[in-house]
């Protein structure tokens, strides 16, 4: 009997990732329809109370470490800090952090942080307000700005930019990555992967890391450090000698499944165990039906166990999951 999250490749799940909420204040063209995702209805969704809850069960009962908020946009929770200082309270030890677009973030980080919250990670594609505008399907550059700027002056570090790398602003990469040197945050670009909800990636469009190298390194001098922990997704790489790093996130090029820890739980309170694959196992009937904390970690633990070894998105019969990533939380 293993105490822990541990699947049939002995890969042992220690970071949970939590969807709070479908919705989203941006529409990135590769992650979410120009009409938004269907609303999960108001009973479906979990509440705070029941995060905090599941929480709890996967940090003392399952060895979880780190927690991750995403969504949709976490902030469109007008709850969030009650999910987090819900969970604090369940799993004190744990470290807590959100995945967010940053709008809206300057005004709501004081309460984040007083219910307990440790780190934020920022989307930001381009710093190039037409760019931006047309990547997100809105003109919000000025506010995600404002919003990195209180993440950085509230002294959130490491501060972290997550940029998907698209055709449409690979050419703004030398930009960004000034940007994100000038006010201090560590900018990591991402590899796309095919979770958009218009299905609209192409292998042979995608922009790979080294394409993204190529372009930076007519501005900036790269070395590659590799990765502090095995189970990182990002590759660090040092800028102009360092000490800034610039972070790769290559999830198609150089994977990094086979040093997954990643387990998932979903806005409705689904287990997921990978980011792709249709699997999810019902946390959510247990949990109102009065079942035990060891009830739902059992059920928790016999998901896991079933993680599929990898996305397959170089395999010939690769085909993407139902959900896209709006609706997983990256
Ligand atoms: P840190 O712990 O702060 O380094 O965060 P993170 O990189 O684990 O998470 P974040 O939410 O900032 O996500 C950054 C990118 O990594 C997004 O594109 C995610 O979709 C991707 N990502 C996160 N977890 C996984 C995973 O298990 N597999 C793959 N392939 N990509 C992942
Ligand atoms: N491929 C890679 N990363 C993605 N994200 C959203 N959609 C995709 C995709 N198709 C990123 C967001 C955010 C993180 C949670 O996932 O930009 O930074
Ligand atoms: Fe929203 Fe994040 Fe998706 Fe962009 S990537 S549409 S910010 S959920």
């Amino acid at each position: 009997d293993n105490p822990e999250l541990i699947d049939r490749f002995g890969r042992i799940a220690r970071d949970l990732r939590v969807s709070v909420t479908e919705k989203c204040s941006l529409r990135c063209t590769y992650c979410m329809p120009e009409q938004g995702l269907p609303a999960i209805a108001r009973d479906d969704l979990l509440t705070a109370a029941e995060i905090g809850r599941l929480v709890g069960v996967g940090v003392r009962e399952l060895g979880v470490r780190e927690v991750r908020f995403t969504g949709g946009e976490p902030l469109m929770r007008a709850d969030l800090a009650e999910i987090i200082s819900a969970s604090r309270a369940a799993a004190p030890s744990a470290e807590f952090s959100i995945t967010t677009n940053g709008i809206g973030l300057d005004h709501r980080l004081p309460e984040l942080l007083a219910a307990g919250l440790d780190r934020v990670n920022i989307s930001l594609d381009t710093v190039n307000p037409e760019h931006f505008a047309k990547l997100t399907r809105r003109d919000r550059l000025e506010s995600v700005l404002a919003g990195i700027r209180a993440a950085k002056a509230a002294g959130i570090s490491p501060l972290k930019l997550n940029a998907v790398m698209m055709r449409e602003t690979l050419a703004d990469a030398p930009q960004l990555l000034a940007w994100a040197l000038e006010i201090g945050a560590q900018l990591r670009y991402i590899e796309q992967m095919p979770l958009d909800a218009d299905h609209n990636w192409a292998r042979d469009h995608m922009v790979t890391a080294a394409d993204l190298i190529a372009v930076l390194s007519e501005h900036f001098e790269l070395t590659e450090v590799g990765r502090d922990d095995p189970s990182a997704p990002a590759e660090e790489w040092l800028v102009d000698g360092g000490p800034a790093t610039l972070g790769i996130i290559a999830s198609v090029t150089r994977t990094f499944c086979e040093a997954c820890d990643r387990t998932r739980i979903t806005a409705e309170g689904t287990v997921r165990s990978c980011l792709f694959g249709d699997d999810e196992t019902d946390l959510r009937a247990l949990l109102r039906s009065g079942c035990t904390d060891a009830d739902i970690a059992e059920f928790w633990r016999a998901a896991m166990w079933n993680k599929q070894a990898g996305h397959g998105i170089s395999l010939p019969d690769f085909a993407p999951p139902v959900r896209s990533m709006g609706a997983i939380g990256g």
